[in-house]
């Protein structure tokens, strides 16, 4: 249980918050690539509770931008793009990527006015099919490149989903892996059950209650990029990879999961990336790696052109939609509230992770605060970086598991046995 006042200062966004101030230490992905095309060449953003304009140049150049125009506050996003930037719709002022007004043409030929004028703009780079976005203090670190992001022979897609609720709630869900046996086997196969035919409930059976077996303990470590979650389902061994190897939540905002068992389609290695669009808002998206079966070519995809959606978030009777893994997560989420009241919760033993991640967090915040470098800022480019994913199959390796397969049977820092007397351990 936190007191209502770390509830705010762990939750809120904003540019003069303590979080707000870590959250703009990484950079964030704000949209598709391809949702910014020739048709709709811009896109109004919330991001970290500031509104911006997300614009593409006929050149191809992408600029993130202040939403009013300086001259008289016109919105941008109705605004033309040109080669060298986007231009207002109501006088035709020009801006560039960096902000800079470049041409006003109905001022007096020779006029220097133009150069006194000058907004604010963020930097933007594309990586994955995605627009990453940095709103922290120069100079912007690199962008790092998760493993799945760069493998040559995946085929990709995403969707997003703009939920009420403040990211936070999203984030602490990937150290709470005790929700899985509740939320997706127990309530989500009760909902399923109910809904689908028995060929289809068949099918959502045998990929959801394996899955959702007894956790016999969970664990969590703390490793150079986030924490790392560690789960002992009931009839496992300590040397299953759910154990032994884990999967990451990489700090602060992100959860790369993996498939032990490939659909159609491959084996899928997904990332699910919670952006604050404000205190109460948050940008869900899913953005999956779907890796060959042997001998499947996937065609080769134009990284601008990613397939992406953006998914419904309720029914028509206004209830969360439920009908998928993540849209029961979601439920979830959203149902704790705009801001989930952490100030009145009753935390147990499985909420170990939680804790462990809101006391990173707030160290996080205090290393800001003093003017350090927070944990996963990279300052150095390291190329494709490989993350431990339990049961996952790597592109190069043989079998499950990838680079870490061989790896010894790690000691978490923090285990919460679900099973016995003996509550939490700490390593
Ligand atoms: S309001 Fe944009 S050019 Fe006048
Ligand atoms: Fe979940």
């Amino acid at each position: 249980m936190l007191t209502a006042e770390q509830n705010v200062r762990i939750t809120q966004t904003g540019a003069d918050t303590p979080m707000g101030q870590l959250l703009r230490r990484y950079w964030h992905p704000i949209a598709p690539s391809a949702e910014l095309n020739e048709e709709n060449p811009t896109k109004e953003v919330r991001l970290m509770s500031e509104d911006l304009v997300l614009f593409r140049s006929t050149k191809g150049v992408l600029g993130l931008i202040e939403p009013s125009c300086p001259h008289r506050k016109a919105n941008l996003s109705y605004g033309v793009p040109e080669p060298e930037g986007i231009r207002c719709a109501y006088h035709g002022w020009l801006f560039d990527e960096t902000g800079a007004c470049i041409d006003q043409p109905s001022e007096p030929a020779g006029s220097k006015f133009k150069d006194k004028v000058k907004m604010k703009a963020y930097p933007v780079q594309e990586f994955a099919g995605l627009v990453w976005a940095y709103m922290g203090p120069e100079p912007a670190p690199f962008l790092p490149k998760w493993d799945a992001f760069t493998w040559e022979d995946a085929w990709r897609d995403m969707y997003y989903c703009v939920l009420p609720c403040n990211w936070l709630q999203c984030q602490e869900n990937s150290l709470d892996p005790v929700h899985f046996e509740w939320l997706h086997r127990y309530w989500g196969g009760w909902v399923q059950n109910k809904r689908l035919p028995e060929e289809e409930r068949a099918i959502w059976n045998a990929q959801t209650l394996p899955r959702g077996r007894h956790q016999v303990k969970v664990g969590f470590d703390r490793f150079d990029y986030g924490i790392i979650k560690r789960r002992l389902l009931e009839g496992e061994s300590e040397e299953d990879e759910w154990w032994r190897i884990g999967h990451p939540i990489i700090f602060p905002n992100l959860l790369r999961v993996g498939e032990a068992h490939p659909t159609e389609a491959g084996w899928v290695h997904a990332f699910q990336m919670r952006v604050p669009i404000d205190d109460t808002h948050t940008l869900h998206i899913v953005h999956r790696n779907f890796l060959p079966r042997p001998g499947v070519t996937y065609e080769k995809q134009d990284p601008q052109q990613i397939p992406w959606e953006e998914r419904a978030v309720f029914d028509d009777d206004g209830k969360p939609l439920n009908t998928w893994v993540v849209g029961q997560d979601q439920s979830a989420w959203i149902t704790q509230g705009a801001i989930s009241d952490r100030s009145t919760e009753a935390l147990g033993v499985t909420d170990v992770g939680i804790i462990m991640f809101r006391n990173l967090i707030e160290e996080q915040i205090r290393i800001v605060e003093e003017g350090g470098e927070p944990m996963n800022v990279h300052r150095v480019d390291k190329g494709a970086i490989s993350l431990p994913q339990e049961y996952s199959h790597y592109p190069g390796y043989e079998g499950t598991g990838g680079p870490f397969s061989d790896q010894p049977n790690l000691k978490p820092d923090l285990v919460a046995n679900l099973s016995d007397e003996a509550g939490v351990q700490l390593k």
